[in-house]
This record gives C-alpha cells, sequence and structure tokens, in this order.
C-alpha cells in the first residue's frame, strides 16, 4: 500500500437547495518522500483535497489513509493529533502572525510538538538567517512565505502540504520557494504535495496529479523531474 491513499472520496457542500461536488470520487496514491504536484483549473477542488489531507477538513465519503491509518474515521481529538504532529501546511498568502517576528512565528510551530527542529536553524535553511527579528510586514512576499515554510518545517512533519505556494510571488522568489520544497523531497524524504493552477510547474513533480471538475483526469510519474534551476515559465 501506498503511504497516501486517497480512495473515492467525496465532498459536497449544500448551499440552500444546491449541491456543489468539489471532490467527486477522488483516488490516488502517493509514495513516501515524492514531490507530488496537483494541477487543476480554479474550482477543480485541489484545495478541498489538500484541506482532506491535513484533516483540516473531512469527506463525506471514502477512506483517506496515511501511513497505513485511515485518517476519515478519526474523531476530532484524533485530527488534531494528527494535523500536530505529522503535518506542516503552507498557505497562498503566508498566514504569518503580524505582531510576531519571523522567529516568533517559527516558533508557533516548533513549540507545539516533541521533536522540533531549531527554529533559528530552519530559518538559516531558507536563507532568512539575517531577517530572524524583522515583523512580516517588513519582509517581501518571497520572504514571507519563506518564513511560512520554515514554520511548517520546523515541526519536522512527513508531510508537507502546499496550496499554491507561489502563487503570490514573482518568477524568481516563486523558483527559490519551489527549491526549498524539492530539497524538503529530494534531501530530507519529506513527502511534499503542492496544489497549483501553473502548469509550467509540473515538470519539476515526481508524481503529477491532474483534477477536473471534482474528478482525477490523469496520474503520471515522471521518472526525470526537472531541477528547480531548470524550470522556466
Ligand atoms: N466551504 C464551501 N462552501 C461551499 N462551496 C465550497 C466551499 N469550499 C469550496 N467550495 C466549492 O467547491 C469547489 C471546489 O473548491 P476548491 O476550493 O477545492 O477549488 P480549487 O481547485 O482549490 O480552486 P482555486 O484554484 O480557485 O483555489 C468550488 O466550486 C468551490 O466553490
Ligand atoms: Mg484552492
Amino acid at each position: 500500500m501506498a503511504y497516501i491513499e486517497m480512495i473515492e472520496s467525496y465532498k459536497r457542500y449544500k448551499t440552500g437547495d444546491t449541491v456543489i461536488t468539489a471532490n467527486d470520487g477522488i483516488t490516488f496514491g502517493i509514495e513516501k518522500g515524492e514531490l507530488v504536484v496537483i494541477l487543476g483549473a480554479s474550482g477543480a477542488g485541489k484545495s478541498t483535497v489538500l484541506n482532506i489531507l491535513g484533516g483540516m477538513d473531512t469527506s463525506d465519503e471514502g477512506q483517506i489513509i496515511i501511513d497505513g491509518n485511515d485518517i476519515a474515521n478519526y474523531n476530532a481529538k484524533q485530527l488534531t493529533t494528527y494535523r500536530r504532529n505529522e503535518v506542516g501546511f503552507v498557505f497562498q498568502f503566508y498566514n504569518l502572525v503580524a505582531n510576531l517576528t519571523a522567529k516568533e512565528n517559527v516558533e508557533l510551530a516548533s513549540e507545539i510538538v516533541a521533536n522540533a527542529m531549531n527554529p533559528e536553524e530552519v530559518l538559516k535553511d531558507v536563507g532568512l538567517g539575517n531577517r530572524m527579528d524583522n515583523f512580516p510586514a517588513q519582509l517581501s512576499g518571497g520572504e514571507q512565505q519563506r518564513v511560512a515554510i520554515a514554520r511548517a518545517v520546523a515541526k519536522n512533519p512527513k508531510l508537507l502540504l502546499c496550496d499554491e505556494p507561489t502563487g503570490a510571488l514573482d518568477y524568481r522568489t516563486g523558483k527559490q520557494v519551489l527549491k526549498i520544497l524539492q530539497d524538503k523531497s529530494r534531501l530530507d524524504g519529506t513527502t511534499v504535495v503542492i496544489v497549483t493552477h501553473n502548469a509550467a510547474i509540473a515538470p519539476i513533480a515526481d508524481r503529477l496529479i491532474e483534477i477536473h471538475d471534482g474528478k482525477v483526469k490523469s496520474m503520471k510519474v515522471n521518472p526525470q523531474p526537472l531541477d528547480i534551476e531548470d524550470l522556466e515559465w
């Protein structure tokens, strides 16, 4: 069995009389340590998949197997433990706490787990060793996203889930961020899932999952993923 197995997963949203099926029987598997890109147009259901994988949302039907456990059967307390100990989440718009410094933002995450990494070391790893005492408003978008990645990585998660992590960044800073994520997968064996609507990112993936209208349209394993240095878009 693969490290992650999403099997026939459904998510429906009801607003008044209308039902939107955001995930319509999603099935895929992901191996440990892979860098996965989930590609799809706006509204395809990508964030819904990622939020369910991360235990931030629950499916209506189906199995969500993570490392042999079906988290679809977890109660709220088990989901909290799962989110806390196993998942790092990176959001499109960083979601940093504005009145805490870069270092304090990372400490927020490292303080809630047992085997956390040193916040200063992680900030150095993402190239922000000299910006630790800056507040988010004093940092560029790319720097803020690197703080957000440091915050997710500091928990030493087995699974790093990233929702449009380069969506708000320009080409060069976007590549810096992707490089950090590819290194986490290649050097540390972290399983990294990146959700995006930007098809240009697809060649860096070990595995590409395309989503259309709440369904998996295709899944391809890429034996020769592109190094970020060689990526152009
Ligand atoms: N809480 C909600 N209530 C109602 N409908 C929702 C909710 N969350 C998502 N949806 C709907 O489910 C569908 C899939 O949404 P989702 O956010 O997963 O798409 P996405 O692929 O991430 O899109 P984008 O690229 O724009 O972020 C959309 O039609 C969206 O409007
Ligand atoms: Mg989304």
